[in-house]
């Protein structure tokens, strides 16, 4: 496990976008495995300048994201499908046809489960995961649990999620109580993890998750065992873990 720290959000998401940018460099056909949530904003403006200055192509990159809401029409602003749309695919030079989320409104969602893990399978893994991290340590939607799910799955929404992502909606009672997630697995086999994670009310979970023992209960926790895992993190998330780094 890499840590790269900084000083604050902006030079995270600077670095985080430097990492994706390299990997599309270096590889055009990419696939990113992509999240949701404030942490990645920042390198989504970020790489979206870059494209805009013609640095980058994202012609030939496909992306999969981990998880949506189930509940919410792809159309519905709180969508991930939305926030993907607006915050990063609709600014960018990729082919629409070449982003995948899970279809939460699919009427059999256990065979949109499968579909998913099968569809992550036939692009032939991802290349590079970027991550942020649930301030109860979850990743993707994997919370806290008795064991490591495996596969893409559905999963009830814990109520200090839900709490902790009503900022988007008009109160928690607007947020869903369940997503469809990619699991642990699917997580762990890219080849490449980067996770953004800033602010003090990520400083327990970041300490939790890579400070501690490797547990369900803490589900980040998991990738202190990937080969090739980066915490790109700022002062404040790392400020109970300074001294170890
Ligand atoms: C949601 C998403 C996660 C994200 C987490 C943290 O629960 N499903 O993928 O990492 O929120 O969000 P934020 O970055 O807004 O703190």
């Amino acid at each position: 496990m890499k840590i790269i720290r900084t000083k604050n959000y902006e030079q995270m998401s600077r670095k985080a976008a430097n990492i994706i940018s390299a990997q599309i460099i270096l590889k055009p056909n990419s696939v990113l495995g992509l999240a949701t949530g404030s942490s990645p904003l920042g390198a989504y403006a970020q790489l979206i300048e870059w494209y805009k200055k013609g640095d980058l192509d994202f012609s030939a990159v496909q992306t999969v994201n981990l998880d949506e809401y189930i509940g919410l029409t792809p159309d519905q602003e709180q969508s991930y499908h939305r926030f993907m749309y607006d915050n990063l695919f609709s600014q960018i030079n990729i082919d629409q046809r070449n982003t995948y989320i899970p279809n939460a409104c699919a009427a059999d969602l256990s065979a949109e489960c499968k579909r998913y893990d099968h569809l992550i399978k036939s692009l032939g893994g991802i290349d590079l995961q970027l991550l942020g991290l649930g301030a109860n340590g979850h990743i993707g939607f994997n919370e806290p649990d008795e064991i490591f799910k495996k596969g893409t799955h559905v999963v009830h929404l814990s109520l200090s999620t839900r709490e902790a992502n009503q900022r988007f909606f008009s109160g928690i009672e607007a947020v869903p109580d369940r997503a469809i997630t990619m699991g642990i697995f699917d997580i762990i086999q890219a080849d490449r993890v980067v996770m953004v994670a800033s602010g003090a009310n990520k400083a327990e979970a970041v300490r939790d998750a890579f400070f501690g023992p490797i547990t369900p209960k803490v589900p980040a926790s998991i990738l202190q065992f990937h080969k090739d895992f980066t915490l790109v993190a700022d002062d404040e998330a790392l400020s109970l873990v300074g001294e170890y780094i």
